[in-house]
């Protein structure tokens, strides 16, 4: 690597943050993997047929809970305000049946619950008026129909149509919302409170309820919701965020979304990179890892077999699945050494959704689970990002993000043998570096500093705003030596960094992988903390 070539920013968000978006394929597996662990950790189920998980939202993102539901075997029920996102996603055949009938969305589910069938039911109604229901059931005749609940309405923006409230229509709320934003901002609040409490009513039987990453506890806390735990701070819900309960301990084991891009653009290609990617895997368990590892490696096993044959693919010839660092190394040397082979018959992008053990700070998210202050901090994203442009990525990013921000690349040139041919074989938007300006936020507007093109080329690189802060990177794989060993430090760093920070802020698992890391790879080595009882830290200051 010599200097760094260009800066570009674009608009941010997680899973295209470092230009790598490889369409809805990302958050369908996130969203099997949450509720199958959650079946696991609420439910003590692997199996998950016949059991009940309802939540909102067919839009971007959330409208991959239909799929998931589906995908992982049980009743998914989502309830969806706008009819349009709703059809969508029914004539894509991510939701099997849709109804706006109250009675019939109950009497369905009551019917795939005696039978086990597997469903996915679209409710086009507001999510306030079914989780009323539900309690208005369980009222009346003693009966719990749901297991498994969460919300992804747009609550990062709350205000602005990412939530609807539940006393107005869907095309009365677009109109109040631009006619009086202030009655509009009330009713939204009133309605977040009526959402809490059906759900705070339903959580004192045996259901189970997790914030999925959209600011809802947040947002309802705001609205003066009882959503508060009792005895902790402001900053803990009564109800987990998926990242601290559901996939904590995932993080912790440096698993999270690695992912590639073929960029022949063949869906041959992809083909064989995932059996090459299950092979990886299946040797990699053969060899014998803990109980906790063999269960993530097969439940991505199961999700390849089941991506290929679900298709996925959108865009891009691309997959995603999750891994730790010593599978995401390996995936990658397989890789590199199918290109030299000419097995793949172009080169190979690696990437990684931010939404993992290491590339984001975003304390209400991935780091809700790191206890000890620095879940405040950008450290892990901004480690990250330099630490993996130092050891050879392609491009690296540092953005904020989960919906909201600008973001800003700088892309790396590369003077080893063999990158030329990389660089030609990749695809016009993994190469260009546009300035998308009409998606640059007002930050930039008044902040006219920040436009790389008016820093004259300058290597002054801004600090980003925001509360969540996201480090990315790309790394090619073009079949030779340099890209291999490249691979090997870049992951390396990529994932261990974030399973240090966990391992420093006290979490066990952390811990014990990070000492794993360190035996079976001598060029990791990670400062481990000295645990000290709170007596003795007392003791020693009265001395
Ligand atoms: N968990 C994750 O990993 C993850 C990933 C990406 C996004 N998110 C977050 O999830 C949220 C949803 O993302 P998206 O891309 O699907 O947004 P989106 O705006 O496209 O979809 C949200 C949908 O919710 C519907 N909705 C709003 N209020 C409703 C109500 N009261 N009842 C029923 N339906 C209602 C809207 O009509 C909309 O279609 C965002 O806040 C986003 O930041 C989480």
């Amino acid at each position: 690597m010599d200097v760094p070539a260009t800066f570009t920013h674009v608009y941010g968000q997680m899973t295209a943050g470092s230009y790598c978006y490889i369409g809805p394929q990302g958050i369908v597996h996130g969203t099997v993997l949450t509720v199958l662990n959650a079946g696991r950790r609420y439910l003590g189920l692997q199996d998950l047929a016949g059991k009940v998980f309802v939540t909102s939202g067919l839009g971007g993102m959330s409208g991959a809970q239909a799929k998931a539901a589906v995908i992982v075997g049980c009743i998914g029920v989502i309830a969806e305000v706008d009819g349009a996102a709703l059809m969508k996603r029914h004539r894509q055949g991510w939701l099997m049946e849709v109804t706006d009938s109250l009675d019939h969305c109950i009497e369905r589910l009551r019917e795939a619950r005696k039978t086990k069938e597997v469903l996915s039911l679209g409710y086009h109604g507001n999510v306030v008026d079914l989780w009323e229901r539900l309690v208005h059931e369980l009222d009346t005749t003693g009966e719990l129909l749901v297991d498994l609940g969460s919300d992804q309405t747009s609550c990062h923006s709350p205000f602005n149509g990412g939530y609807y409230p539940v006393q107005l229509s869907f095309a009365e709320a677009r109109s109040l919302m631009a006619s009086d934003p202030t009655a509009f901002k009330g009713l939204v609040q009133e309605s977040l409170r009526r959402h809490v409490s059906a759900i705070n009513r339903l959580a004192r039987e045996h259901f189970f309820f997790w914030d999925y990453g959209n600011a809802f506890l947040l947002e309802a806390q705001r609205a003066g919701a009882d959503v508060g735990k009792p005895g902790a701070n402001r900053t803990e819900f009564r109800y987990p965020s998926y990242v601290q309960h559901i996939m904590g301990d995932i993080f912790s084991q440096g698993f999270g979304p690695f992912r590639w891009v073929c960029t022949s653009g063949d869906p041959q290609d992809l083909v064989v990179t995932d059996r090459l990617a299950m092979s990886v895997l299946e040797e990699i368990v053969a060899g014998g890892v803990t109980p906790a590892v063999k269960l993530q490696y097969e439940d991505n096993i199961r999700w390849i077999r089941e991506a290929a044959k679900h298709q996925l693919v959108v865009g891009s010839q691309a997959r995603i699945l999750y891994s730790d660092q010593k599978g995401r190394v390996a995936i990658a040397m397989a890789f590199n050494q199918a290109i030299a082979r000419g097995e793949l018959k172009a080169p190979v992008v690696l990437s990684r959704d931010h939404h993992d053990v290491s590339g984001t700070d975003s304390p209400f998210r991935e780091t809700s689970n790191i206890y000890d202050g620095s879940a405040f901090c950008a450290d892990m994203a901004v480690q990250n990002f330099v630490g993996d442009a130092f050891r050879g990525a392609t491009w690296v990013a540092l953005h904020n993000g989960g919906g909201v921000g600008w973001l800003l690349t700088v892309k790396t040139r590369h003077r080893s043998r063999g990158s030329s041919r990389a660089h030609a074989g990749l695809p016009g938007h993994l190469t260009s570096a546009p300035l998308i300006s009409s998606m640059v936020p007002p930050q930039r507007q008044m902040h006219p500093e920040l436009d790389p093109a008016d820093a004259g080329g300058s290597a002054t690189v801004p600090a980003p705003e925001g509360e969540v802060i996201n480090g990315g990177f790309g790394l090619v794989l073009d079949g030779t030596e340099d890209a291999e060993r490249k691979a090997r430090r870049v992951l390396s760093w990529d994932v261990a960094n974030g399973v240090a920070r966990r391992c420093w802020s006290g979490s066990p698992m952390a811990y014990e992988v990070i000492c794993q890391t360190m035996r079976e790879d001598s060029s990791v080595a990670v400062t481990l903390p000295h645990t000290v009882a709170d007596e003795c830290v007392l003791q020693a200051l009265q001395q």
